[in-house]
């Protein structure tokens, strides 16, 4: 066939996203950049041209992990033309040598600071078929090209990385190591982004960052309070989140933001670890529990609306059943609406991966217990919600249900309720009735003459 009419054939991609949210964000970014060489998104992966892993290095067996979905990649297309395979992502980052020759099914590793270079190793695979390892950190280049291919992201709710890497180094902690220094990107830029996803219909933007309260653009003397600020006067655009934020970056100016911002929601993720200063300490956290603390009570202040939602490292080492007291009585006292607890995952290559883990049977207990508490206080928590009217954005219509739409209400809960008008993109309140473990069922009410507040 003519090499142009071949190059001109439309393409399918299929992108497999583990991870954090930052991981969804270049997913779809991936796409946006791809479009440009003709490969366009399939939700069928055995459809696919290219097949994208994007991978998390967080916790354990996330090299394992990535072999065994090759495997189940290779099983798939046993009878089908090989598309192109390529790990992208943290462990793409940590491990990608080691993946490279230890598969040859894989075509490329591709870390997340060098997805610019995508469409450049899709081509070269198409004409020379060789592997290709690109794991460079260099964040100013992948946030240069990215802002010359406007997203296609058409979702009420939409992410905005606005930072990436972290400086901090917690000694449990991979981050560091697979998305590089910390990067903020300027200011004018997140906000051109922002005014594309509003005419796209995002209606709520998230800014993210592995430490997105970090975010310093020095150039043009920005923080991330400035970037709110700026969000908060765009009439299309009714909700501001931003995750996930480290204490000791909770600057005045950005606590003083959630008592002048109407748009930015009353809900912080603010990850503590621990509620052991010992333990603090010994995983270089950087801040103690007082510190914490007086944050928690600043907000409050600011604003009495606001809750919290944290992550927990149970059973980190060292942390004897007096550290694991605290992290239960923190829990109790701030009362987390959401709370993510998992046991310590030694990574390698960090320092607290040398060190003695704690009994695999006495962390299991303590996780139990734990979760056992966090869950009884988020079942109390939405008990309150119980005949209370909330306010809703509603994200989409729900597929296997009739007449039914999904949506979150401020505290970032999801609320179903039944419309026989679309309401795709608009905030309602709603009556809540019922809730089981994962969902809350509301009843609109007032639904045409509601205005957002
Ligand atoms: N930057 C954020 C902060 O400082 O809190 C967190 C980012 S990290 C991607 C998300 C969460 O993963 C952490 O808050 C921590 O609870 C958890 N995590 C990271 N490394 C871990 C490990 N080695 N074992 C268990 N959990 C871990
Ligand atoms: Fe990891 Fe967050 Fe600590 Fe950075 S601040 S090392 S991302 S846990
Ligand atoms: Fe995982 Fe990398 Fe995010 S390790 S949590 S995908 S930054």
């Amino acid at each position: 066939m003519d090499q142009r009419i071949k190059s001109n054939l439309k393409k399918k991609i299929f992108i497999k996203t583990f991870g954090c949210q930052m991981n969804e964000y270049d997913s779809n970014r991936i796409l946006d950049i791809t479009k440009k060489i003709n490969y366009f998104p399939t939700k069928k992966k055995i459809e696919a041209d290219c097949y994208i892993i994007n991978t998390c290095h967080i916790r354990e067996k996330a090299t394992e992990k990535v072999f065994h979905d090759v495997g189940r990649v290779k099983k798939e297309f046993k009878n089908k033309k090989k598309p192109i395979l390529i790990i992208a992502g943290c462990v793409a980052q940590a491990e990608g040598d080691l993946i490279l020759k230890k598969d040859n099914y894989v075509d490329a590793v591709i870390g997340p600071q060098s997805y610019q270079f995508i469409n450049k190793i899709i081509k070269d695979i198409e004409n020379k078929n060789k592997q290709h390892n690109i794991t460079n950190f260099d964040t100013v280049k992948k946030f240069d090209e990215l802002k010359t291919i406007s997203s296609n992201n058409s979702k009420v709710s939409s992410f905005l990385t606005i930072q990436e890497g972290c400086d901090k180094f917690c000694k449990f902690c991979v981050v560091p190591y697979t998305r590089g220094p910390e990067h903020s990107r300027d200011f004018e830029d997140v906000l051109n982004e922002a005014d594309g996803l509003l005419r796209k219909g995002a209606r709520e933007i998230i800014l993210l960052g592995q430490n997105v309260n970090a975010y310093n653009d020095k150039k043009n003397g920005k923080r991330l309070s400035d970037i709110i600020y700026a969000l908060e006067k765009k009439k299309d655009l009714l909700r501001i989140r931003y995750y996930t934020s480290h204490p000791k970056d909770m600057t005045k100016d950005l606590i003083e933001a959630h008592k002048k911002c109407t748009k930015l929601m009353p809900l912080l993720h603010l990850p503590v670890q621990s509620g052991s200063n010992k333990i603090l300490k010994s995983m270089n956290r950087k801040h103690n529990i007082k510190e914490y603390l007086k944050i928690i009570d600043n907000l409050k202040e600011k604003n009495s609306r606001i809750e919290f939602a944290s992550d927990f490292i149970i059973a980190y080492p060292g942390e004897e059943q007096e550290d694991f007291n605290q992290t239960y009585e923190l829990m109790k006292k701030i009362q987390f609406i959401n709370s993510y607890s998992f046991i310590f995952s030694p990574r390698p290559g960090t320092p607290a991966s040398d060190m003695q883990i704690i009994d695999e049977t006495l962390a299991k207990k303590r996780l139990m217990i734990f979760q056992k508490l966090a869950e009884n206080i988020k079942m109390n928590y939405k008990k309150k919600l119980l005949n209370k009217i909330v306010k809703v954005l509603f994200e989409n219509k729900m597929t296997k249900e009739k007449d039914k739409y999904f949506g979150r209400d401020e505290y970032q809960n999801p609320v179903i309720v039944c419309s026989k008008k679309n309401i795709i993109g608009q905030e309602k309140r709603v009556l809540i009735k019922k809730f089981s473990q994962h969902t809350i069922y509301g009843e609109l009410i007032n639904t045409d003459n509601f205005l957002a507040a």
